[in-house]
């Protein structure tokens, strides 16, 4: 089953067990735009919806082009005093639906993940990249807070590393990604595609409610307290991140660059 058309800004197809969510804008390097998330939770909504015996057990998600996600659009945050909590907040409710889909989410990061891209590597469950790949947050560079994605990156890689990794800013390589604990395997970019078809196709063998219910329990896991803790967290986040970013040295800075 297929269900795409050239002109989304995101664009699903299911093969099988195996489904794909590609990022389609990628002439900004999938920057997150408001049109292109609404497209994204439209689809995430749709795959959360589906019946046990047609969803897929296992979706690849990934970036069309030559970066997996750019983050969240710094053009449309100069915009409007308005525009950067809608983003933060549509960003922040996209990672949890992500983290709450029944199947596997296997990234398939083929190539830059910045910032809230790189939020989207964080809440995937497994993900490979390539060795030269861009990963990380620069948002401290440029006078704005991850919080959004923090919650997330500790999940991911513990707290000492996550520190390390938004303290210090800049970006990594997919080789120093899988050394943080960021991704969970690096193959030559030629390799990508096969490497990805087949830990899917690897995945699609499990039995399907025994995936879901253990990614269940493994949500859980993560964090103590529970996952609303941890959502409580995302969701502030996108207000304490939408504050910084209005202030005069995130404006300053990103008028700099994209102003
Ligand atoms: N928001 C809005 N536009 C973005 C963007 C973003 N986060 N990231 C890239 N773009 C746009 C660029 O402005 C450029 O647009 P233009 O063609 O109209 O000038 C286009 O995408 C291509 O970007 P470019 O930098 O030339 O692509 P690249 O392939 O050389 O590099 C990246 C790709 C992702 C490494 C680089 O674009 C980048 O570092 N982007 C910023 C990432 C970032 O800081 N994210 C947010 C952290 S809070």
């Amino acid at each position: 089953m297929s269900n795409t058309t050239e002109t989304e800004l995101a664009l699903l197809t299911i093969d099988g067990a195996v489904g794909t969510l590609r990022l389609n804008r990628p002439e900004k390097r999938n920057a997150l735009s408001l049109d292109m998330l609404a497209t994204l939770h439209e689809k995430v909504s749709a795959l959360a919806s589906m019946s046990d015996d047609r969803r897929p057990s296992v979706l690849v998600l990934t970036g069309e082009g030559r970066s997996f996600c750019a983050g969240m659009d710094l053009k449309a945050v100069l915009k409007e005093p308005g525009a950067p909590l809608r983003l933060l907040q549509s960003i922040a409710e996209l990672t949890i639906a992500i983290r709450e889909l029944p199947m596997v989410v296997l990234g398939r990061i083929n190539g830059a993940a910045i910032g809230g891209g790189c939020g989207l590597v964080a809440v995937c469950d497994l993900a490979i990249t390539t060795p030269d790949a861009k990963l990380g947050y620069p948002e401290v560079d440029l006078g704005v807070c991850p919080a959004v994605v923090a919650p997330w990156l500790v999940a991911a890689v513990g707290g000492t590393r996550a520190r390390r990794i938004l303290l210090s800013g800049g970006t990594m390589s997919g080789v120093q990604a899988l050394e943080m604990g960021l991704v969970t395997e690096i193959v030559p970019a030629q390799d990508l595609d096969a490497r990805v078809a087949e830990v899917a196709s690897g995945l699609a063998k499990a039995g399907p409610h025994a995936l879901t219910q253990t990614k269940r329990l493994l949500n859980e896991i993560d964090q103590g307290d529970g996952n609303e803790r941890l959502y409580e967290l995302v969701r502030k986040g996108a207000h304490i991140s939408a504050d910084v970013i209005g202030g005069p040295e995130a404006q300053q800075r990103l008028s700099a660059i994209y102003g």
